[in-house]
C-alpha cells in the first residue's frame, strides 16, 4: 500500500520484525467504525457518492462479521488492521474502497483506534471492578460484627472487624473506578483529520466524524494527536494500581489462608493441590494475581521508556504501544473476574478471627486512653501501660490479670470495662473507625452507590 517508489520487496525478516497485525487485529471493531465514520464525512463532502458510502460501509460491515466469524484472513505482508481491512475492502468493492483513504493517515487512525479501544476497555473493567466491590460487600454484611486483629507491621494490632477490613478494598477500588472515569474523560478525543502530523488540505466535517464516534471532541493539535500516548501510559498506570490493590488483598488472603492465621477456607473451586502433599490447598489464584501485578506495572514503564526519547511526531516505536496495552487489559479483565468469583464463595473462620484478636494487648492502646479520660497526658499514659505491658510479660500473665494499681495509683477499680471487646469496637464510632454502628452505615451508603 506504500510500494509506489519502492523496487525491492520488503525483507521477510523487516516483514517479522514490523508486523503487529498478530496482535493489533483486535483493534478491527474501532477500526471499521472509525473508517465507516471517515466516509460518511467523506461522502458529505462530497469525496465519494452515496452509493459509494454505501459500498463502503456494507463493505467494512461485512469483513467486521467475517472477522467475528473467524472466516477473515488476517495477512502478515499488510502489517497492521488498518491495511488488512482497507485492503479487504478494496478487494472486495473495487475503486470505492481505494478512496477511502483519503484525507487520513495510519496515523490519526491508530490513534483514533487505540483511543476507542481505551474506553471500551475502561468502560468494561469500570464494572467489573463494581462487581468486585459487591463481592467484598457481601462478604463485609455478612462479617460485619466479626472481630479479628488489625495489624501494624503485621503485628497485631487493635481489633477491628472483618467488615471493616474488607470496606477498606471496597474504598480502593471506588478511587479506582474515579481514576478509571477521570482517564476516560481525558481521552475521549477525536485525533481523525490529524492526518500523518499535519492535518490534511481536504476538509472533512471533524466534529460530525468525532460525535458519530461517540468522542466528546476534536483534538486541537495534530501534531500533539499524533504523537502522544499518554492516554494509554494514564490507563496502565490506573490499572497497575488497580493491581497493586488486588495484590495486597491477595496477601491477606494468602496469609489468611495459612494454618497460622486460620481466618480464611477458599473453596475447593478456586485453590489448587499439589501433586506431591496430598494435604495441600493452595491459593494460587492470589498468587497470580500478586505475581501478574508485577506485569501491569513493567507494562507502564514498558511504554513510558518507549516514549520519553521520541522526537515529535510519529516513531514506528510507538507501535510499541500495544502489546502492554492489550496485555494490561486482558490480564487485569480475568484478574477482576476470577477475584469476584473467589470472594464470593470465600469463608471466615469467626472462632479463629476473634481468638486471634482475643490477647488483652491489642487494647493497651485503650488503657491509655482511659487514663487519658481521667486527666493523665497521652505520653505518660503511654509510659504507664507501656510499663504494665512489661510487668505483665515479666510476671507471665496477661494484661488484664494484673493488678494495674501497682503501677499507678491512677488506674481505678473500673479498668476491666476496658478489657471488653464488643465494648472496645463500641467506642471506636468516630466517622471511619470499625464500631458495628459505623460499619453498617458504611455498608448501606456503598450498597446504595453500587445499585
Ligand atoms: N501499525 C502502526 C502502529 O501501530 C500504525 C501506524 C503506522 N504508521 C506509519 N507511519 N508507519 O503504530
Amino acid at each position: 500500500m506504500w510500494k509506489g517508489r519502492f523496487t525491492q520487496q520488503t525483507a521477510d525478516l523487516v516483514q517479522r520484525y514490523g508486523e503487529s497485525i498478530s496482535y493489533d487485529w483486535r483493534l478491527f471493531p474501532h477500526d471499521i467504525a472509525g473508517s465507516i465514520a471517515h466516509a460518511r464525512a467523506q461522502m458529505h463532502a462530497d469525496l465519494l457518492t452515496e452509493d459509494e458510502f454505501s459500498q463502503i460501509e456494507t463493505g467494512l460491515r461485512e469483513i467486521q462479521r467475517e472477522i467475528e466469524a473467524g472466516e477473515f484472513e488476517f495477512s502478515t505482508e499488510l502489517e497492521d488492521i488498518h491495511m488488512n481491512i482497507e485492503a479487504a475492502l478494496t478487494q472486495k468493492i473495487g475503486p470505492a474502497g481505494a478512496k477511502l483513504h483519503t484525507a487520513r493517515s495510519r496515523n490519526d487512525q491508530v490513534a483514533t483506534d487505540t483511543r476507542l479501544y481505551c474506553r471500551s476497555a475502561i468502560d468494561s473493567i469500570l464494572s467489573l471492578s463494581t462487581e468486585l466491590q459487591k463481592a467484598l460487600l457481601s462478604q463485609a454484611e455478612h462479617h460485619a460484627a466479626t472481630i479479628l486483629p488489625g495489624y501494624t507491621h503485621l503485628q497485631r494490632g487493635q481489633p477491628v472487624t472483618a467488615g471493616h477490613h474488607l470496606l477498606a478494598y471496597v474504598e480502593m477500588l471506588g478511587r479506582d473506578k474515579q481514576r478509571l472515569r477521570d482517564c476516560r474523560k481525558r481521552l475521549n478525543v477525536c485525533p481523525l483529520g490529524s492526518g500523518a502530523l499535519a492535518g490534511s488540505t481536504i476538509n472533512l466535517d471533524r466534529s460530525a466524524i468525532a460525535q458519530e464516534l461517540g468522542f466528546d471532541g476534536i483534538s486541537t493539535n495534530s501534531m500533539d494527536a499524533i504523537a502522544d500516548r499518554d492516554y494509554i501510559a494514564e490507563l496502565l498506570f490506573v490499572l497497575s494500581l488497580l493491581g497493586a490493590h488486588l495484590s495486597r488483598f491477595s496477601e491477606d488472603l494468602i496469609l489468611w489462608c495459612s494454618t497460622e492465621f486460620g481466618f480464611a477456607t477458599l473453596s475447593d473451586k478456586h485453590t489448587t493441590g499439589s501433586s506431591l502433599m496430598p494435604q495441600k490447598k493452595n491459593p494460587d489464584v492470589c498468587e497470580l494475581t500478586r505475581g501478574k501485578t508485577g506485569r501491569l506495572v513493567g507494562n507502564l514503564i514498558a511504554l513510558l521508556t518507549a516514549l520519553k526519547g521520541l522526537p515529535l511526531t510519529y516513531n514506528r516505536d510507538l507501535q510499541e504501544d500495544k502489546e502492554p496495552l492489550f496485555d494490561s487489559v486482558e490480564t487485569l479483565t480475568l484478574a477482576l473476574e476470577v477475584n469476584a468469583e473467589m470472594i464470593s464463595s470465600m469463608g471466615l473462620n469467626i472462632e479463629n478471627c476473634r481468638k486471634a484478636a482475643q490477647d488483652p494487648l491489642l487494647l493497651a492502646t485503650d488503657l491509655a486512653d482511659y487514663l487519658v479520660r481521667k486527666g493523665v497526658p497521652f505520653r505518660d499514659a503511654h509510659d504507664l501501660v507501656g510499663k504494665a505491658v512489661a510487668s505483665a510479660e515479666e510476671q507471665n500473665i496477661t494484661l488484664d490479670a494484673l493488678d494495674l494499681s501497682l503501677i499507678s495509683e491512677k488506674f481505678g477499680d473500673d479498668t476491666e470495662a476496658v478489657f471488653n471487646l464488643e465494648g472496645a469496637l463500641k467506642a471506636r464510632s468516630n466517622p471511619g473507625s470499625p464500631s458495628l454502628e459505623n460499619v453498617l452505615g458504611e455498608i448501606q451508603r456503598w450498597k446504595a452507590e453500587l445499585a
